[in-house]
């Protein structure tokens, strides 16, 4: 049988990872062919929806290099990028895509030896979870869809502004000098995440055609008080709209979202 051989995207930073690869090649260390590199100025510069659209396009794994905590070039660039993989797992846990095919790590310029541990070892690790089901002929339709949904809600403005302001929130204090503890911020985080993501879900699912609460509850496995719930904050944000009543039954449909 052929050994599974992945489809690794490495986004590298320029300053320190591209140089630690660069380093690992003339020193002609060893390490798998798996990775496609792409070189990036700084680590940060990757937004949160171009791993989902990676992966959407048949991806096994995703990796981010930075450079180590301290010597981003862009000061905290690396700092951000950490806390965006943070949310990004989050939302991924939820659609049924293995988390573990993304993965940041810091890698400096006179790092040969470890970028070349790295890479070997995630290549391991995606070995072991097996091909992307995205990945083939036959994507998984219910799982691309679920990515489609994260790549929507990781666009989302509302997302963005709480993982961007985790450090003000954290470590500072704010105008009434208060801060929030990191376990209370992560479970913010847990529980805007979870509500992004189904609000984005079922804005796809009605884009397709109308729905009733009860056959939304059933798609996206939640209590119909739930889902209902959900449409009413969609509903105050124009995301979706009554669209008919059949007998007592409402319908909804969704409004494109500006
Ligand atoms: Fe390397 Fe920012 S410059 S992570």
């Amino acid at each position: 049988m052929v050994e599974f051989e992945p489809k690794i995207i490495g986004f590298l930073c320029n300053w320190c990872s591209y140089a630690g690869a660069d380093l690992a090649g003339v020193s002609r260390i060893q390490y798998p062919s798996n990775i496609r590199v792409v070189r990036v100025m700084c680590s940060g510069r990757i937004d949160p929806i171009i791993p989902l659209e990676v992966f959407m396009h048949g991806a096994d794994g995703v990796i981010v290099l930075g450079c180590h905590p301290g010597d981003c070039h862009y000061s905290e660039g690396n700092l951000y990028e950490e806390r965006k993989i943070k949310m990004l797992k989050k939302l991924l846990a939820l659609t049924g895509f293995e988390p573990d095919r993304l993965r940041l790590e810091w890698v400096s310029a006179s790092e040969g030896q470890r970028f070349a541990e790295v890479v070997t070892e995630f290549t391991e690790q995606i070995k072991k979870l097996g091909p992307s089901p995205l990945s083939g002929k036959k994507p998984d339709d219910r799982i691309l869809e679920n990515l489609q949904a994260a790549t929507n809600a990781a666009s989302d403005f509302r997302l963005r502004v709480l993982v961007g302001g985790e450090r003000e929130l954290t470590e500072k204090c704010n105008v009434y000098e208060e801060k929030i503890p990191q376990e209370e911020f992560d479970s913010l985080l847990e529980e805007v995440v979870k509500a992004e993501y189904v609000r984005h879900k079922i804005h796809l699912l009605t884009r397709a055609q109308p729905l009733s609460v009860r056959a939304l509850a059933g798609a996206v496995e939640m209590k119909p008080a739930d889902v209902l719930d959900q449409i009413v904050a969609m509903r105050r944000r124009n995301m979706i709209a009554l669209d008919h009543v059949e007998g007592t039954t409402p319908f909804y449909k969704a409004l494109e979202v500006k």
